[in-house]
């Protein structure tokens, strides 16, 4: 069996960090190059090769992959909803520019397979609130979401012509304490932790109400590996697979939090993100990737906050 090597792209993100590092107990260290523009996060040195680079320099990534016997990667570098609603031009040209530099090389050099992850924020205020289903109505209003639907069809189009074997997950808001998250609508429910450990009171950019689909990093990890390693025959949606674990509001997520540290208090002071949460939907329908490829979630609020609380220092 030929032995895969995996390039890594935006590796010292909040998901590239802990993808990486899981990568490499499967595959092996040496076979999995972690790769960033900013510096080699410290929880990877001295777990694998790292190199420097920009997903944006096609010439530069694609002399990468030849000169390092890449055959598979998994692209992670983005602009996440909050801070791409700052720069939208920003975002826009690097999320479609990396998918397709990606795409363009993987079809040239034959890769076995690429992983690209999309988001919940596909979904406007058009699509169903409740347990919002793989197809539906999807009108996005961030241009965040505009870019990843964008690019599931770009990933649908390069399988169906080009035989590239392109797999993707609709990621919702992921919850972890490794690596900082890197600008996205979600990330109060990462930064209250810290807070509450610190004793701290967290002032809340959404309001107590609004409910999200979230989950916690490690099934977001077992999910990518498990959707990469299943027979292709059984990836039955080449767009992006809906996934779900759980779903909560700021209010539910600090009662939970109290149970642990009574003392825990809250604000609510609202910003531009309250705008972009409520375009989203409250929950996710995943059943295609719980049939397809035989998803299945572990942890839930109670069981997550309690790691949460344990891991944070
Ligand atoms: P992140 O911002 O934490 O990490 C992205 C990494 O990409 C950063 O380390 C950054 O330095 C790197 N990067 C940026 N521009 C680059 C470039 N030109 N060349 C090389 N590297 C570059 O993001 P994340 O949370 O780890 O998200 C990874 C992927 O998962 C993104 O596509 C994101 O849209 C998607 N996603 C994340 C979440 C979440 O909650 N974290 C939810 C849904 C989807
Ligand atoms: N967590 C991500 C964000 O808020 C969802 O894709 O942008």
């Amino acid at each position: 069996m030929k032995k895969e090597k995996i390039l890594v792209i935006g590796a010292s993100g909040q998901i590239g960090v802990e993808l990486t590092l899981a990568l490499r107990k499967i595959y092996g260290g040496a076979q999995v190059i972690a790769s960033d523009l900013r510096e080699e996060n410290e929880l990877l040195k001295g777990t694998g090769p790292y190199v420097s680079l920009d997903v944006m320099n096609k010439e530069m990534l694609h002399v990468q992959v030849i000169r390092q016997g890449v055959t598979q990667i998994y692209l992670l570098a983005a602009i996440l909803s909050a801070t791409g609603e700052k720069n939208p031009p920003l975002a826009w040209n690097l999320n479609m520019q990396s998918l397709l530099n990606v795409l363009d090389i993987a079809k040239e050099e034959k890769l076995s397979k690429v992983y690209w992850p999309s988001s919940i924020a596909v979904f406007g205020p058009t699509s169903p609130k409740d347990a919002c289903p793989q197809h539906t109505i999807i009108e996005p209003s961030t241009v965040y979401g505009i870019s990843k639907f964008a690019g599931e069809f770009w990933c649908n189009y390069f399988h169906q012509r080009f035989g590239v074997d392109v797999r993707s997950i609709r990621y919702p808001g992921l919850i972890s304490y490794k690596s900082a998250p890197g600008g996205g609508t979600t990330d109060y429910a990462i930064e209250i932790f810290h807070a509450a450990k610190l004793g701290k009171m967290y002032p809340c950019f959404l309001k107590a109400d609004t409910h999200l689909p979230m989950m916690y990093m490690p099934d977001a990890i077992r999910a990518t590996i498990e959707l990469m390693e299943a027979p292709a025959e059984r990836i039955k949606v080449r767009t992006s697979y809906n996934l779900s674990s759980m779903s909560f509001s700021p209010q539910e997520i600090h009662q939970e939090i109290k149970k642990h540290l009574p003392d825990f208090q809250i604000s609510y002071q609202p910003d531009y993100r309250q705008h972009i949460a409520d375009s989203w939907p409250k929950s996710i329908d995943d059943a295609p990737a719980r049939n397809d490829w035989g998803w299945k979630h572990e942890y839930d609020l109670s069981k997550m906050t309690a790691e949460m609380l344990k891991n944070i220092g």
